[in-house]
């Protein structure tokens, strides 16, 4: 969940670091550090809070031209100055920056300690330092092989030594690290952002693989010893630099981008002359296809709710039974697999621990998954070898919204692809297809006049609790809803299936407490009016997101918000935005973090 950058070349390192700690920090916010090598020596700087703390505390005049720097987000260890990485070996000579978790730490910790090594943090990360300076015998990439070979866990690392003070040995197992290759200098980094400033041509390390980085390239050599030959891979224009522009936050840019990130999406692969879809990084035969008997989605928070949608879309277009799984709680149970079934991970940043362990327990038992990953390169999609690209590019802020969309699309257009092997007809295909390649104009449309969200902000922002409801595929919807108010604006709240209400909820009700319902022209739209009557009854406030045209619900709504009439499958694609906008202004109005809430990271690496 930490962010990890360095730099070799013939700038000033510092600048450099700083820079790409700036673009990483979404990955981790609660310390950051850098040390670079200057003059036979190593400098240290170490900051509890965020990265704008730290680049007050590095001197402009600082010229060293190799350095590594790191922003935390804590597991082992408070948030103090003293685990704030890069941690030292007992010299000071060698220095390391780490993202992951080492598993065997304090059994190492104690053998260490045994021979005489003093500890300055409560860190798992600060084993690494010492174990290397006890294998270093002049080799640095041989010291590191040495003590990665004693270590258990997962991590990303980078590491530096005044002995050798032209190079960086980096690492991987678990943790990402992609290595940028410039003209004269190299970048090592957990993530492409930090890099394309400076280059687009990089290298993924991959599991077990060591890198001796230079400012004339990089060598890999497995943790055998064994060299490695690495492909050079070319970062597409969509990841390129993201900033804010005229936007406060990057979650309302984000949130803006969806037009675009939906169209890309589909672009090249919903084929209207044909009603049907083309996603050739499945690598699925129409006969693969038609001899799927279920279909089964990992994934945790958003992404999983995304997955529920798209199960629905599968059930109900390719009439294939479908099921989605929280991945955490899924490979704790020892999953039965069915025989052909098709498994799909479902991951923004593609590193999420729970769902990787998923992903490995299906392949363990002998099942398929396929990647709907939004980050190219990443340990999911690199696990699954196959699958399909959302293409939202980068999402900076914490909180996920245009990936989300993205990730329903994608589903979306595989359910097309399904149910045309099975039960739809070329015509029934084409009006899918034409409905799925609108919505970019549907949200462009609702983005221009989201009516009355702000008002609908300040009816929530005091609340001491809110209820978000839904029925069939605005159940999702209404889940990341409450996801998303919980994670940027803190206001308790929860989302229940509109008919399972009364079954409990509705006893938290009282006069004026929010609650959203999200309630499209669909096929349950008549029932869900129903549990708006019951929740009216008892002095709820009603938030109502609906389509266009519908009277009857502005009429029974205190605050109606209408959007673009669509297709019911299509749905969770236009009403989603009215709920992330609402996040979003309530996070405002309550002066939150909105980039960067409190406790969160962008990519949960642990489990
Ligand atoms: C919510 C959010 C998280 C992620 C979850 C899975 O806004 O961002 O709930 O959706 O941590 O992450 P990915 O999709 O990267 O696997």
């Amino acid at each position: 969940m930490c962010g990890i950058i360095g730099y070799v070349g013939y700038r000033r390192a510092s600048p450099v670091l700083l820079d790409g700690l700036r673009r990483l920090e979404y990955r981790g916010y609660d310390s950051a550090g850098l040390a670079v090598l200057e003059d036979q020596d190593l400098t240290l700087y170490r900051r509890v809070g965020r990265v704008a703390e730290l680049a007050g505390a590095v001197p402009e005049k600082q010229e060293g031209h190799v350095g590594v720097g790191h922003t935390r987000w804590a597991t082992h260890g408070g948030v103090t100055k003293e685990n704030a990485h890069p941690h030292l070996d007992g010299t000071g000579r060698i220095a390391v920056v780490h993202n992951g978790i080492i598993e065997n730490a304090s059994e190492l910790r104690g053998r260490l300690e045994r021979d005489g090594v003093v500890f300055h943090s409560e860190t798992d990360t600060e084993v690494l330092p010492h174990l290397i300076r006890a294998f270093y015998k002049g080799d640095p990439v041989a010291a590191v092989r040495q003590a990665l070979l004693r270590v258990n866990g997962t991590y990303g690392i980078a590491v530096v030594f005044v002995d050798h003070p032209d190079m960086i040995v980096a690492a991987r197992n678990g943790s990402p690290m992609v290595i940028g290759l410039g003209d004269d200098e190299t970048l090592i980094a957990s993530d492409t952002q930090a890099l394309v400033r400076y280059t687009r041509r990089v290298i993924y390390l991959g599991d077990g693989e060591i890198a001796r980085i230079d400012a004339d390239g990089v060598q890999t050599v497995l943790l055998s010893g064994a060299s490695t030959a690495k492909e050079v891979e070319q970062i597409d224009h969509e990841w390129g630099v993201s900033e804010k522009g005229d936007f406060d936050h990057f979650m309302q840019k984000e949130i803006h981008e969806q037009p675009e990130s939906i169209r890309r999406c589909t672009r090249g692969r919903v084929v209207l002359e044909q009603g049907n879809a083309k996603l050739g990084g499945l690598d699925l035969s129409p006969r693969d296809l038609l001899g799927i008997s279920a279909v089964e989605m990992l994934a945790c928070g958003t992404s999983y709710h995304a997955a529920l949608v798209g199960c629905m879309a599968v059930e109900r277009l390719a009439r294939v039974p479908a099921v989605a799984h929280i991945a955490s709680e899924y490979r704790h149970r020892n999953p039965l697999l069915q025989r052909d079934a098709i498994f799909f991970a479902v991951s923004q940043s593609g590193e999420t621990a729970d769902t990787l362990g998923a992903v490995r327990e299906v392949q363990l038992k002998g099942g398929e998954v396929l990647g709907i990953v939004n980050v190219v390169g990443s340990s999911i999609a690199r696990a699954c070898g196959r699958g399909t690209y959302v293409h939202s590019g980068p999402e900076l802020a914490v909180a996920s919204t245009k990936a989300f969309t993205s990730q329903v699309t994608a589903l979306l257009t595989f359910s097309l692809l399904l149910a045309r092997t099975r039960q739809i007809s070329r015509n029934v295909g084409k009006d899918m297809a034409e409905d799925l390649l609108g919505v970019p104009e549907m949200v462009s449309r609702y983005l221009a006049n989201q009516g009355p969200i702000v008002e609908a902000a300040h009816a929530i922002k005091d609340a001491r609790y809110a209820l978000f409801m839904g029925r069939g595929f605005s159940w999702p919807v209404a889940m990341e809803g409450a996801l998303k108010l919980k994670e940027v604006a803190y206001v308790p709240c929860e989302a229940y299936p509109a008919g399972e209400m009364k079954h409990g909820p509705i006893a938290m009700l009282e006069q004026d407490t929010p609650v959203v319902v999200v309630m499209p022209n669909d096929h349950v739209r008549e029932k869900t009016l129903s549990n708006v009557q019951e929740v009216k009854a008892r002095g709820a406030r009603v938030i109502m997101i609906h389509s266009e045209g519908d009277t009857e619900a502005a009429e029974q709504s205190d605050l109606s918000i209408a959007v673009p009439r669509v297709h019911d499958l299509i749905s969770p694609l236009v009403t989603v935005i009215p709920l992330q906008l609402l996040a979003y202004h309530v996070g405002v109005l309550r002066g939150c973090d909105i980039d960067k809430p409190r406790n969160l990271a962008k990519s949960v690496t642990v489990e």
